[in-house]
C-alpha cells in the first residue's frame, strides 16, 4: 500500500509530526529487516507506528500517542491487551520455569480445555504457530487417506507454508509464487468457495483428494463469507468420499463462539488448526480432532496396529508461558460471554461505520462477519451501497485491489486515535467498551474529513 502520493499531503506531514520516534526506529529498522518489518501485513507508508505499550483495548507509540487498537494482536486478543489475569499466570509462570523439556501439568490442562471447547476435539497435539497446525494437518490427512492432493479455496488464508503461498491474494490461477515447487502447488487444487457442485465435479474427476481445508467463516476471516449452508454440504460431501474436512480456526476459534466457527454452526470437521486466541495472546497452536485419525501421531498405536506413525517436533510446543496464558484465557473464554459481546460490539462497530458512509454518500460498505470488520474502499467504483453489500458475491481478485485511499485513511485513523490493519479492517475484543466503538465512529468521520481536505476519497467521489 504505496501508491497514494504521500507529498504535499496534510496528512502524511501531521502523522510525520506526530511520530518522529516512530519515523527514527523506521529508519533504523529499514537497514535491519528486508522492507524494515517483520510480518508482511504490517507495512504501511511512510512507516508505521512503534507500539511501547498496551493495556485491554488500547495502545501507546513511542511518541506517547494512544490508539484504541483493533488490530488485536493479529486477532489473537479476544479479552484485549495484557488481561489482569492472563498477566498474573504468565508472571507466575515465568518465575516457575520458561521450558522444562519435559511434560508439565499445564498442557494437560490447557488440552482438557481445547477439548472440551471445541467440538471436533477428541485429541490435541500443540504445535507453535497455526502455520505449523495446518501442515500437520495435510500430513495427517494424507498419511490417513493414503491420497496426496488438498483442496483449498481461492482467498482463504492458511499461513505461509509451500502449500498455502498461493491462490490467496495473488496467483489465482495455481501457479506457485517464488520458492515454491511445481510439485507442490500442482498437489493443491484451488475451488472457488460457496460453490459445491463444481467442487463436488473437482474432487472426483482427480480422484486424489486427501483433505479439503477452509476458514469456515470464509477468506481471511470472514471478508469474502461463507455461509452454515455450504459448510454443511462440504460436510456430507466429504464424509460420503472419506476425504478429511479440516476446518482452520486460527482465527474464528474461541472467538466466534467458545467452540468456534463449528460449535456456532453446528458442523463438525474431521480435524481443526487452533492458534491466536488458545495461547492467550502468546505464541502457540494446535491441531485437534477425530482419535483415529490423531492416532497416527500415537507411538503405542504405532506400535500395536503396526503402522509407521508421523514424526512431530517442536521445541516451542505446550510452552509453558503460552500454556499458562492460554490456560488463563480458555478459562475466562468458555462461558461464552466474551465471545458475545465482542460479536455484539463487532456489529455495532459495522452499523456506525455504515452511518457514517451513508452520511457521506460515499460508495463504501463496512462488512465482515461476528467480531470481525472490513471496509471495502470499493476502488473499482463497483455499483454498491453500505447498507446492501454483499461481499460473498465477488471472488478475492476483487478485494486484493488496493484502493489508493486505504494507506492514508489509515494515517488519518491513526491521527484520529485508531489503528486498524491494512485490509483495512480490524477485529473487536471482549475489552472495548460501547463508548471506544462510539469514538471510533466518530474517528472514522473525522477521517473522511480529513481525505475530503485533501480530496482524496478515490471512486468514492463518485457516489
Ligand atoms: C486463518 C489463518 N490460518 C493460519 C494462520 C497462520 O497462523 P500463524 O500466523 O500463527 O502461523 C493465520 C494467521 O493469521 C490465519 O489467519
Amino acid at each position: 500500500m504505496v501508491d497514494t502520493p504521500l507529498t504535499n499531503s496534510r496528512i502524511v506531514t501531521e502523522y510525520r509530526n506526530r511520530t518522529p520516534k516512530s519515523a527514527g526506529l523506521a529508519w533504523t529498522a529499514r537497514d535491519v529487516f528486508p522492507s524494515g518489518i517483520t510480518h508482511d501485513a504490517r507495512r504501511i507508508s511512510p512507516y508505521g507506528v512503534y507500539v511501547e505499550k498496551a493495556q485491554g483495548p488500547r495502545k501507546w507509540d513511542a511518541d506517547g500517542n494512544e490508539y484504541i487498537d483493533y488490530y488485536g494482536g493479529h486477532g489473537a486478543l479476544l479479552l484485549g491487551h495484557s488481561h489482569p489475569h492472563v498477566v498474573k499466570a504468565v508472571q507466575g509462570q515465568m518465575e516457575r520455569g520458561t521450558h522444562f523439556g519435559a511434560c508439565h501439568a499445564l498442557e494437560v490442562e490447557w488440552g482438557e480445555l481445547v477439548r472440551d471447547m471445541v467440538p471436533s476435539a477428541e485429541t490435541v497435539r500443540f504445535t507453535s504457530s497455526g502455520t505449523e497446525a495446518n501442515l500437520m494437518a495435510l500430513r495427517l490427512a494424507r498419511a490417513f487417506t493414503g491420497k496426496r492432493k488438498i483442496v483449498r479455496f481461492l482467498g482463504h488464508f492458511h499461513g505461509w507454508s509451500d502449500h498455502m503461498a498461493f491462490g490467496v491474494s495473488d496467483h489465482f490461477d495455481g501457479s506457485p509464487s517464488p520458492g515454491l515447487l511445481h510439485e507442490i502447488a500442482r498437489s493443491t487444487l484451488l475451488a472457488p468457495a460457496g460453490d459445491v457442485a463444481e467442487l463436488e465435479h473437482l474432487i472426483d474427476a482427480d480422484g486424489d483428494v486427501a483433505a479439503v481445508i477452509l476458514e469456515p467463516t470464509g477468506a481471511s476471516s470472514g471478508q469474502i463469507p461463507v455461509d452454515g449452508a455450504f459448510l454443511t454440504a462440504l460436510r456430507k460431501l466429504t464424509e460420503e468420499r472419506g476425504i478429511i474436512l479440516i476446518f482452520d480456526e486460527v482465527v474464528t476459534g474461541f472467538r466466534v463462539s467458545p467452540g468456534g466457527a463449528q460449535g456456532h454452526f453446528g458442523v463438525t470437521p474431521d480435524l481443526t488448526s487452533l492458534a491466536k486466541i488458545l495461547a492467550g495472546g502468546l505464541p502457540g497452536g494446535a491441531i485437534c480432532g477425530r482419535a483415529d485419525v490423531m492416532e497416527l501421531l500415537d507411538f503405542d498405536a504405532a506400535d500395536a496396529k503396526g503402522f509407521e506413525k508421523i514424526g512431530h517436533q517442536g521445541t516451542y510446543n505446550a510452552n509453558p508461558l503460552s500454556a499458562a496464558a492460554g490456560v488463563a484465557a480458555l478459562n475466562m473464554i468458555k462461558d461464552g460471554k466474551a465471545c458475545d459481546r465482542a460479536n455484539e460490539l463487532g456489529e455495532e462497530l459495522r452499523r456506525l461505520w455504515n452511518e457514517v458512509i451513508a452520511e457521506e454518500g460515499l460508495s463504501w460498505a463496512c462488512h465482515g462477519s461476528f467480531s470481525c470488520f472490513y471496509l471495502f474502499l470499493n476502488p473499482q467504483g463497483l455499483p454498491i451501497g453500505p447498507q446492501d453489500f454483499d461481499a460473498s458475491k465477488y471472488g478475492p481478485e476483487v478485494f486484493k485491489v488496493k484502493s489508493p485511499v486505504a494507506n492514508k485513511l489509515r494515517l488519518a485513523l491513526l491521527l484520529n486515535g485508531v489503528d486498524i490493519n491494512g485490509k483495512p479492517g480490524g477485529s473487536v475484543s471482549a475489552a472495548h467498551t460501547r463508548a471506544d466503538i462510539e469514538a471510533t465512529a466518530d474517528a472514522f468521520k473525522a477521517s473522511i474529513a480529513m481525505l475530503r481536505e485533501e480530496e482524496d476519497l478515490g471512486t468514492a467521489r463518485a457516489a
